[in-house]
């Protein structure tokens, strides 16, 4: 399998550069459409399953929901939890890795947002879709946000994709394999004058129809499509937000 470098990618480095994907106006708008598309209110059950540092979990709570949020890095968890502590709102904050979620029955709702979903080979994968069935009550709901695939190959360009955010740089160099439907990305940060640190991962990209067949497999019924802004699932979405009913 390729190489993941999960603690060097998901560290302050990440919430640097992603800033701008993460303030509070993108974030309090992906937070309402979590909550229509979910069906989320007043007393929902909700997992985030890695929530990182609780932007959209600690939102829910605002709604009136009773969220859990896991994730495997423990600086994020700190940062969700004094966010929850500013707000004013309660969430449960546990540090775990999706890979070994064993509820049963207690979530009305489990959310994977901003591309949280298919950091690992295809079998954990699918094993991870069947223990969020399983972790579902009847009539539950999953919602996964990612890359709309067809829109990014049809677009993508064979060169170094640059984030500068206050004169700090982050440079990715990204190759999709048709043979294995993964992204996989060298990494390069640069930040206060250092030298440069490098790093590798990968992200599944699924087409809609073949996430709906995963979801199908793992015991999902039906499964809907919509775009980044809600809007029905288009070639040209921003973003591929999956709706799959328990
Ligand atoms: C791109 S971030 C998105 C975080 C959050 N969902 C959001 O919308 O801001 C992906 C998150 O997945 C977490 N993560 C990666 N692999 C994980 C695993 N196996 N189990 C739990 N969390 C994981 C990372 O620590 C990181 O916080």
């Amino acid at each position: 399998m390729a190489r993941f470098d999960f603690d060097e990618l998901f560290d302050d480095d990440y919430l640097h550069f992603y800033r701008p994907f993460l303030d509070d106006d993108v974030t309090d708008d992906e937070a309402e459409l979590v909550a229509e598309l979910a069906e989320i209110g007043e007393g929902t059950r909700v997992l985030d399953l890695a929530c990182g540092h609780g932007r959209i979990a600690n939102r829910l709570a605002g709604f009136g929901a009773d969220v859990v949020g896991i994730d495997r890095c423990e600086t994020f968890l700190d940062k969700a939890r004094s966010d929850a502590t500013a707000r004013g709102v309660e969430v449960e904050f546990r540090s775990g890795d999706m890979r070994a979620l064993d509820a049963r029955s207690e979530f009305d709702v489990v959310v994977s947002w901003f591309t949280s979903f298919g950091y690992h080979d295809d079998d954990t994968c699918r094993d991870i879709l069947r223990r969020i069935h399983a972790a579902l009550r009847p009539g539950g709901r999953l919602l996964i946000e990612t890359l709309n695939r067809d829109l990014g190959l049809l677009t993508m360009e064979e060169r170094p994709t640059i984030k500068e955010v206050d004169g700090e740089f982050m440079i990715d160099l990204a190759r999709f394999d048709p043979l294995d439907g993964r992204l996989h990305v060298r990494r390069f940060v640069t930040r206060n004058g250092e030298r440069i640190r490098a790093m590798r991962y990968f992200i599944r990209l699924f087409t809609f129809t073949e996430l709906r067949e995963w979801l199908r497999d793992a015991g999902f019924g039906l499964v809907s499509g919509y775009g980044g802004e809600g809007e029905v699932y288009r070639l040209d979405s921003s973003r591929m937000v999956v709706v799959a009913h328990q």
